[in-house]
């Protein structure tokens, strides 16, 4: 593939399936962030393609990305997969509960956004945010997610704007909205919920959907759900 990718929320679940899976095709330079650096250089130390950073979307340091970033020279594909989720009663929650849901999910990747264009600019770069069908318009919701889902529907709404804005440059964003992964978080929030797909088989997608569909797709939010409709 020889492409520079940019995983945000690397270091656990589906974020570390979709780098072991981009790490696989050996072209390909991955540069990942998440607040745990021990843990991905334990995760990723057999992958000679794969370089890992400290990275809290709570306190991002923009000069200290952009450093990190800036050895990938241009960069083709940014992936932000990080997310948190908080499940509480809507009356229990705590401002703080949905500070943080909204900096990590919505804001902290607008931030990372702005931070990569510079390194888009040239070549073009294709953005995939990870949502979930919790923020996508008409799907079941919840009880519990008012500020997780929220949250991951701005994000949808952030990809729709920020593609009108740059559709005239050769940066592409969309966004995937996820439906049940086995992952611990789901596991946290949905005790004894049986997802349909292991974080291995969403990540082939996430990778492959990110490395094909910048040039035909922009400003989509596709919901990537085995429910129906
Ligand atoms: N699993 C599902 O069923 C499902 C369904 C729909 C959508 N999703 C979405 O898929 C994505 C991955 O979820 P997952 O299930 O794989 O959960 P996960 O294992 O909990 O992964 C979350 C990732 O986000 C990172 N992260 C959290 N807070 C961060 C912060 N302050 N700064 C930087 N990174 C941070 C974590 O890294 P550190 O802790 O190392 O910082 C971790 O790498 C999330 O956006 C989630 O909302 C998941």
């Amino acid at each position: 593939m020889n492409k520079n990718i940019v995983i945000i929320g690397g270091s656990t679940g589906i974020g570390k399936a979709i780098v072991e899976r981009a790490a696989l095709d050996t072209g390909n330079k991955i540069s990942v962030f998440s607040r745990q650096e021990e843990l991905m250089a334990s995760n990723f130390k057999s992958l000679d393609n794969v370089s890992v950073h400290f990275l809290d979307l709570e306190k991002i340091d923009a000069n200290e990305f952009k450093e990190n970033i800036s050895t990938l020279n241009n960069i083709d594909i940014l992936i932000n997969n990080a997310g948190y989720l908080v499940k509480k009663d809507f009356e229990k929650l705590s401002h703080q509960d949905i500070i943080k849901s909204y900096q990590i999910n919505v804001i902290g990747i607008m931030q990372i956004v702005q931070a990569t264009i510079p390194f888009m600019t040239n070549k073009g770069g294709h953005i995939v945010n990870i949502s979930s069908m919790g923020g996508f318009q008409g799907s079941m919701k919840f009880p519990g997610l008012s500020a997780y889902s929220t949250s991951k529907a701005a994000l949808c709404s952030f990809t729709e704007l920020f593609a009108e804005e740059y559709k005239d440059s050769k940066i592409k964003m969309n966004c995937l909205c996820l439906g049940a992964v086995q992952t611990e978080m789901l596991e946290t929030a949905f005790p004894g919920f049986k997802a349909p797909h292991t974080p291995q088989q969403m990540a082939k997608y996430i990778y492959d959907f990110a490395s094909s569909q910048g040039d035909f797709l922009n400003g989509k939010i596709i919901p990537v759900s085995l429910s129906t409709p």
